[in-house]
């Protein structure tokens, strides 16, 4: 980095209220019960919320003093920082809005993220957000959300495509890194960081984006999930969910990740006598999973855009009974296009443990169990 000033520049920091954010995974005993919750409420009009200020803790695994797991939290803010700053020393993060457009100005330089777009900022790098679609702004919204993962292990990485060969799925040439950009601003700021699952803040007279030019790999980016080259079935059955994979976290067991995002997005269903949605399974893997915009193809209701739901390790979940009522009846003679949707998921190799706060949200849907009542057993033992 070529900066005005070196980055020790500043006052020591102190511990302060971590708010809703949680590190403390081990607090409350995992569940096996499947779970799922509409969407978070919007900050109050009259409370101030910044883009950290209204993080809040979903779940999460691992630990980030041993550079492992991730923690899945969700943002909701009606205000732009200005003269607070922040980063994270615990690991890069992923940043998934879902309403409105963010605009991330980091030290490397600035990017704008709308929903269906995703930004990676990498660890330690400094940031603010601001939120051009706020009415205050000049915008139409009185506050935005979306959900961020806090990636403690190794940094996301493009998939190796195998068969696939060298272009599908989200190809490199879609990551867009910024321009340097700085601002010379001089004044009495805040300097937050979240380290070791805490948060610090710090006086700084200056901004801390005051890099002129940079050269490097360490860099944030962002990519738009709509360029997402989606394969699929062209004959019948369905393969792997692997699939849908746009950024893998790897850990030290080859072929076993800790952390993979996925995407579900708009895409021709063309397989022949085959059930086409996402099928009913159990596996290894934890799922956490958002939807961005439109309806999500295995649920007919109760996954709402900003809502949220939670698979566990062998927990078994798949579409609800009208999803698979409808998809029974289908003729599968013809391709169907799912055209008005984009959900993600973000798939762990261990337990994802709620945070006490998840648990206790309002919005947990104490029903969900619900919608996999009803099916009756299709096997008859006579039928040729
Ligand atoms: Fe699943």
């Amino acid at each position: 980095l070529y900066r005005m000033r070196p980055a020790a520049v500043h006052r020591p920091f102190a511990r302060i209220d971590d708010g809703l954010l949680s590190n403390d995974f081990g607090a409350l005993p995992a569940t096996p019960n499947q779970l799922r919750w509409d969407p978070l409420a919007l900050p109050a009009a009259g409370e101030s919320v910044d883009f950290v200020s209204g993080l809040a803790t979903m779940g999460g695994n691992g630990d980030p003093a041993a550079m492992s797991g991730c923690a899945i939290h969700v943002y909701r803010a009606n205000a732009s920082m200005r003269e607070r700053f922040f980063y994270d020393a615990d690991g890069e993060l992923l940043i998934v809005p879902q309403l409105g457009q963010l605009r991330l100005v980091t030290e490397l330089g600035r990017l704008e993220v709308e929903p269906q777009e995703i930004a990676v900022i990498p660890r330690g790098i400094r940031f603010r957000v601001e939120l051009p679609d706020l009415k205050s702004e000049g915008g139409t919204l009185d506050a935005a959300r979306g959900y961020v993962c806090e990636n403690f292990g190794a940094p996301f990485r493009l998939p190796d495509l195998g068969p696939i060969g060298s272009n599908g799925l989200a190809n490199p040439r879609d990551f867009l890194a910024p321009l340097a950009w700085f601002e010379d601003r001089e004044g009495d700021f805040e300097l937050l960081t979240r380290f070791q699952g805490r948060l610090w803040t710090a006086r700084i007279g200056h901004s801390p984006l005051d890099v002129v030019a940079w050269h490097g790999n360490h860099v944030p980016y962002r990519y738009d999930l709509r360029r997402f080259n989606t394969i699929g079935s062209i004959s019948y059955d369905h393969p792997d969910p692997s699939i849908f994979l746009v950024l893998q976290s790897q850990s030290d067991t080859p072929g076993v990740d800790t952390l993979d995002f996925v995407i579900f997005p708009p895409r021709w269903l063309c397989a022949q006598d085959t059930f086409r949605p996402p099928w009913f399974h159990r596996n290894v893997a934890s799922e956490f999973m958002g939807l961005i915009h439109g309806v999500y193809d295995a649920k007919a209701e109760g996954f709402s855009p900003g809502g949220a739901s939670l698979h566990n390790c062998m927990s078994g979940h798949g579409p609800d009974r009208a999803s698979f009522e409808k998809a029974v009846a289908a003729d599968t003679r013809t391709p169907q296009h799912v055209g008005d949707t984009m959900a993600f998921m973000f798939e762990t190799r261990t337990v994802i443990h709620p945070s006490a706060q998840a648990l206790a949200l309002p919005t947990l849907q104490a029903d969900y169990w619900r919608c996999w009542q009803g099916f009756e057993k299709r096997f008859d033992p006579g039928a040729g």
